[in-house]
């Protein structure tokens, strides 16, 4: 009989849902989980395997902080930090390259992150900032998990280079907005699924460049922005800003561009 009480509790916390959350499943993808799990070491690296996610803040970061403080209509106390008072979650947050300078920005962020190795680095790299630690926590699993768990919403959700590596992305999407609050805003940065970033983006990329590891991208798996939109309408967003972005490997930098066939962000807002 105890026993019974305690599995139906458990079965019970388990199906907890917040409010019109949907049912979940698992988006991670088990190749894309031990590829990550293989790459944990080097997320630190600025000219290593993840040179180019380092050289994109330059351009993802403005997108994040101008984005957020134009629709919020924010009035900043201090410039040094914009984002004070918000709130983010930082989905497949790696090695938390992009978590550390959103929360530099004064938001408190979650960085959300199904690879242990990866969260536990960027746990220790977040340490030799004890400044941002009061501001950063790092969750190993899934976004699903992260709905089920978390009664809160948040000013924000960015899932930044992540959508291309998620299994079922209507799911994977629906768990993200349900995690943004009325009014919040949505970050995406990911790959179009045209035939230029198909030899720009893994051929070019992986076997020419050779910018990123080979096999980190799988080209079907790639998104057009028009089916993203869509899933964002269904889930009651409508995009504020869509701009393409280009990444010139010999300068080592990112441009932003008119042409999304490539690679591109896109800002969109809860209604
Ligand atoms: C290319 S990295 C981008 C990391 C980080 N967003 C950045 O830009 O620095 C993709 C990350 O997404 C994570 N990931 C893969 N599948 C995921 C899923 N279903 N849900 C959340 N994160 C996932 C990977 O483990 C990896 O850390």
């Amino acid at each position: 009989m105890r026993l019974y009480r305690q599995l139906n509790r458990a079965f019970l916390s388990n199906r907890r849902t917040y409010g019109q959350r949907p049912v979940v499943s698992s988006t991670m993808d088990a190749d894309e989980i031990k590829h990550f799990r293989s790459l944990a070491n080097t997320w630190w690296d600025e000219t290593g395997e993840f040179e180019a996610l380092h050289a994109m803040n330059k351009i993802r970061i403005p997108f994040i902080r101008d984005g957020l403080v134009q629709q919020l209509e924010m009035s900043p106390r201090n410039p040094a930090e914009p984002l004070q008072g918000l709130s983010v979650v930082d989905v497949g947050s790696g090695g938390g390259l992009l978590t550390e300078p959103i929360a530099r920005l004064g938001a408190f962020v979650v960085g959300i992150e199904p690879v242990e190795e990866s969260t536990k680095i960027a746990q220790l790299h977040l340490e030799e900032d004890p400044r941002l630690l009061p501001r950063v926590k790092y969750i190993t699993g899934s976004v699903e998990d992260l709905v089920s768990t978390e009664a809160e919403t948040f000013d924000a959700v960015v899932a930044s280079e992540v959508v291309e590596h998620v299994n079922d992305l209507e799911a994977f999407m629906a768990s993200c907005c349900s995690l943004v609050k009325p009014g919040g805003s949505l970050f995406v940065t990911t790959m179009n699924k045209t035939l230029l970033s198909r030899t720009l983006a893994v051929f070019g990329a992986e076997k020419v460049f050779r910018i990123v590891p080979e096999g980190t991208h799988d080209w079907q798996k790639f998104v057009p922005p028009s089916d993203l939109q869509s899933i964002l309408e269904k889930n009651h967003f409508h995009t504020r800003l869509l701009h393409g972005m280009l990444y010139m490997p010999v300068l080592r930098e990112w441009r932003w561009v008119p042409d999304t066939s490539i690679n591109y962000a896109l800002h969109a807002v809860k209604d």
